[in-house]
């Protein structure tokens, strides 16, 4: 049964969080480069049987480097796709545009945000990280596709979010405090956006059939190939900043594993974690049994 949401409660639930940028980040507010900033569910750097602590340690924090990074990433597409669906329709429903556009000035808040833990992260660390990007190529190449398979892709990414916070990092008492405060303040905003996304994904399917809903959710997963495409990125990336972080080059065997088992952690953490979603799943099964059942026929490939 599908959870039903509405512009107003959202607005008026996200209303009474008050957090600047200022507040959480900053002065006295420093990361502690001996803490793991990621939960080992999403890192997986335990596996890697032929890294030390230290480098596991390493790896993990340049997991969470390149967490918050993607965020920003992906937030820099979310942006502008709420203000174009806002725009529209301005008369009318006052809760809708203001729920929307709290959205949206939410997500550009949250941009800044990571763009500042970026720098800070940098100066910490004292290796440099390479990130996939640039954020506004990724953007188009998103924003090119339909709608509705975008709108999914956001529902994907904001359930997503509280997937990874609740069951993973909100009662883990080993990360980072500093880091962990970033994700809790990021997390308790994206509550609302999960609940926006659904109603966004129904008004863009309002008044489809059956095989344009399913032309949608293609795109969807098309982007989702995108993203894949993204992460095989992002491993060799890690590889390297690892490499140069620990001062150690990793063996040919050691390099494929390291590939193969952290393509899969990343897989679980940006794809699998959404795909598998029970409120993505509810949502898609509500637009069509079909949908529900194509998205779970390839989510194995994710987790
Ligand atoms: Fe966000
Ligand atoms: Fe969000």
């Amino acid at each position: 049964m599908l959870d039903r949401y509405s512009y107003q409660a959202a607005l008026a639930a996200s209303e009474v969080i008050h957090w600047r940028v200022e507040d959480i980040i900053g002065g006295e507010k420093l990361l502690d480069v001996n803490n793991p900033f990621m939960p080992e569910s999403l890192a997986r750097v335990e596996e890697l049987a032929f890294l030390d602590d230290e480098e596991k340690l390493l790896l993990n924090q340049i997991r969470g480097n390149a967490y918050l990074s993607i965020f920003g990433l992906v937030e820099e597409f979310i942006l502008p796709f709420v203000l174009d669906h806002a725009r529209p329709q301005l008369s009318g429903d006052d809760y809708r545009v203001r729920a929307l556009l709290q959205f949206a000035g939410e997500e550009a808040k949250h941009i800044q945000l990571f763009k500042r833990f970026a720098q800070e992260f940098e100066e910490g660390f004292g290796v440099q990280c390479q990130v996939i990007g640039p954020p506004d190529a990724i953007a188009s190449a998103i924003l090119a596709h339909d709608p509705l398979g975008v709108a999914i892709t956001t529902l994907h990414i904001e359930w997503m979010v509280q997937r990874h916070y609740l069951d993973s990092i909100k009662d883990n008492q080993r990360l980072d405090p500093q880091f962990k405060s970033l994700l809790k303040h990021h997390w308790i905003e994206e509550v609302q956006h999960a609940k926006l996304d659904t109603l966004m994904v129904e008004s863009l399917a309002a008044g489809r059939n059956e095989e344009q809903v399913l032309s949608g959710v293609e795109e969807y997963i098309d982007i989702g190939g995108f993203i894949d495409g993204g992460l095989k990125q992002q491993v060799e990336f890690d590889l390297e900043s690892l490499e140069r972080a620990s001062g150690r080059e990793l063996n040919d065997e050691q390099k494929a594993e390291f590939r193969r088992k952290q393509l899969q952690a990343n897989r679980w953490t940006y794809l699998g974690t959404g795909m598998t979603h029970p409120k993505v799943l509810a949502t898609l099964e509500d637009l069509t049994p079909v949908a529900r059942r194509r998205v779970e026929s390839i989510s194995g490939v994710f987790c």
